[in-house]
């Protein structure tokens, strides 16, 4: 696997034709059983058929597990959604937990519908000899607490991944978070190592910084890349053009981050030390004022943890930038 991630980020990031040989290494052979007493093959129930959900079921599929249902709010956009997806994996969609035969139980709803979902659930679930997973990367197993008292074993199964609508990326060398009842963690784990994932434990106080870590990772990094269309715009460049020439640089700059770290990655008038170009900057981002916050903000923090020269003058800069808000 270690030897797949050197490949990747040394330039097959958008590549994936090394992926299905991996994936059948990670893979390994197929267990006989997940858990002692359960059938070949366990069928799991899917509760959410949002991004999550949708690509958790294909890549369940993929892999052997046969999904008993999908699971979703009986709104006309929802079932359609859940139907479509159900066709593809030879599932059935229902609008309530009552007739689900599967051992396992996936919940995919947000997280802020998490304890709702699961206590509604827990009123039509029999749990014993069941095992109950959610996915939140911040909520602890302990918000499945109503179906553990329902005799459910429950755990969190957070993959540190994204998933948009329309993507399914592999999940192959993908850490997955887990941390809950002993015999939902094993589960987990069995699944995770299935689906060619690479399950790890972590503590339930360490979920708020973990979060806030993953969302540094993508969801910032999105942000980051929409405030960058924002600038391409001053200098006349249409957000579409503006995403199609940055590919080449930005997949560069993850492959140096990957290879090399955050230090030997970084580059520019930061490093380099050059305050009359910086000044530039701020001066014509004058004209856009949320990017000139950000690239203040972030360059601010460029100088505590990244190589620079010039760091005296530069910190003034941007300061002085960081206090004119
Ligand atoms: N997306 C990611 O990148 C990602 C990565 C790691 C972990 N996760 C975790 O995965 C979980 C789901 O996130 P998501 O991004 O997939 O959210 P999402 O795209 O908004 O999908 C959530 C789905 O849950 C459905 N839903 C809401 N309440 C429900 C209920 N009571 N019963 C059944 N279905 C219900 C929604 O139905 P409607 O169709 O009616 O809206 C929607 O289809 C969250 O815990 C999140 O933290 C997400």
């Amino acid at each position: 696997m270690a030897d797949f991630q050197s490949q990747l980020l040394r330039g097959h990031l958008h590549s994936f034709e090394v992926l299905p040989k991996v994936f059948e290494r990670a893979r390994g052979p197929a267990p006989s059983a997940i858990l002692p007493g359960m059938a070949e093959q366990p069928s799991i129930a899917i509760v959410g058929a949002g991004n999550l959900g949708s690509a958790l079921a294909i890549s369940l599929r993929d892999a052997d597990f046969r999904i008993d249902a999908i699971i979703t709010p009986a709104r006309a956009a929802s079932l359609a959604r859940a139907r479509g997806l159900a066709s593809k994996i030879g599932s059935r969609v229902l609008a309530q937990v009552e007739g689900v035969q599967a051992r396992i139980l996936w919940i995919c709803v947000p997280d802020s519908a998490i304890a709702q979902a699961t206590a509604s659930i827990a009123s039509q679930f029999e749990g014993r000899g069941r095992v109950a997973l959610h996915s939140s990367g911040v909520l602890s197993s302990d918000v499945l607490q109503p179906l553990r008292a329902k005799g459910a074993s429950v755990a969190a199964v957070h993959p540190f991944m994204t998933f948009v609508r329309g993507s399914r990326p592999s999940l192959a060398g993908v850490p997955f978070a887990i941390e809950g009842d002993s015999r939902a963690v094993r589960l987990g784990r069995s699944i995770v190592h299935r689906l060619g994932g690479k399950p790890y434990a972590i503590a339930k106080k360490e979920k708020n910084a973990y979060h806030a870590w993953g969302t540094f990772a993508s969801p910032l990094l999105t942000a980051l890349l929409a405030a960058t269309e924002q600038v391409a715009g001053l200098a006349g460049v249409s957000p579409r053009e503006a995403r199609q020439r940055v590919l080449p640089i930005l997949l560069q700059t993850v492959r140096n981050y990957g290879e090399f770290g955050a230090p030997g990655g970084f580059s520019g008038p930061i490093e380099r030390g050059d305050v009359a170009t910086v000044q530039r900057h701020l001066e014509v981002l004058r004209r856009s004022p949320i990017p000139r916050q950000v690239y203040a903000t972030l360059a601010r923090s460029a100088l505590e943890y990244l190589p620079a020269k010039n760091k005296t003058a530069l910190k003034s800069l941007f300061d002085s930038a960081n206090r004119s808000r």
